[in-house]
């Protein structure tokens, strides 16, 4: 697959997963995390299509669209490995959701990833919430939920916490 149509791949499954965990979390209290603020196109939709739900977006930078920047209360600036360990004075409650678009797509890198983010990741989610990641994590007290059909190729992957 060029890396073309992975990235369309990923972006088309981005939107298909985002919209199906919105309409799941409805019943599941606290806040979303987005992993990796980017251009802001993730972090724009998912407040779209979840108005009232307070959206914490992590990056080392802001360098997003201008449209798409949150807040100052709403944005935490810093390497996730220190932001999302030490977030518990602004993020108080554990997230529905945690989006995490950290994939470089360097295997290597991504399994690194992958080592530290899953305990960050586990323990920052509440009972029930979701969490769609394209870096392959380490869940154990979640289980692993199939992704809607078609989207195999965007390596995204879904889990819910029991
Ligand atoms: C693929 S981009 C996110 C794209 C974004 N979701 C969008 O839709 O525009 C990944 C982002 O994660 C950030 N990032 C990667 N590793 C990070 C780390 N360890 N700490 C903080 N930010 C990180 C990068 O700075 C980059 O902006």
């Amino acid at each position: 697959m060029s890396r073309l149509d992975a990235f369309l791949a990923r972006l088309h499954a981005q939107k298909a997963i985002l919209e199906y965990v919105a309409r799941e979390i409805a019943g599941v209290p606290g806040p979303v995390l987005e992993l990796g603020l980017g251009n802001g196109r993730t972090y724009d939709h998912l407040r779209e299509i979840l108005p009232g739900r307070e959206i914490f977006v992590f990056d080392r930078a802001v360098s997003a669209h201008p449209a798409s920047i949150p807040d100052g209360e709403h944005m935490i600036v810093g390497d996730i490995r220190e932001t999302l360990a030490y977030c518990g004075p602004r993020v108080k409650a554990q997230a529905a959701f945690i989006h995490c678009d950290l994939g470089t797509g360097d295997p290597t890198n991504d399994l690194a990833r992958g080592v530290w983010l899953s305990p960050l990741i586990r323990e920052r989610t509440a009972p029930g919430g979701y969490v769609a990641t394209g870096v392959r994590l380490d869940l154990p007290d979640f289980d692993e939920l199939p992704i809607p059909p078609g989207l195999e190729a965007s390596r995204y992957t879904l889990h819910r916490k029991r």
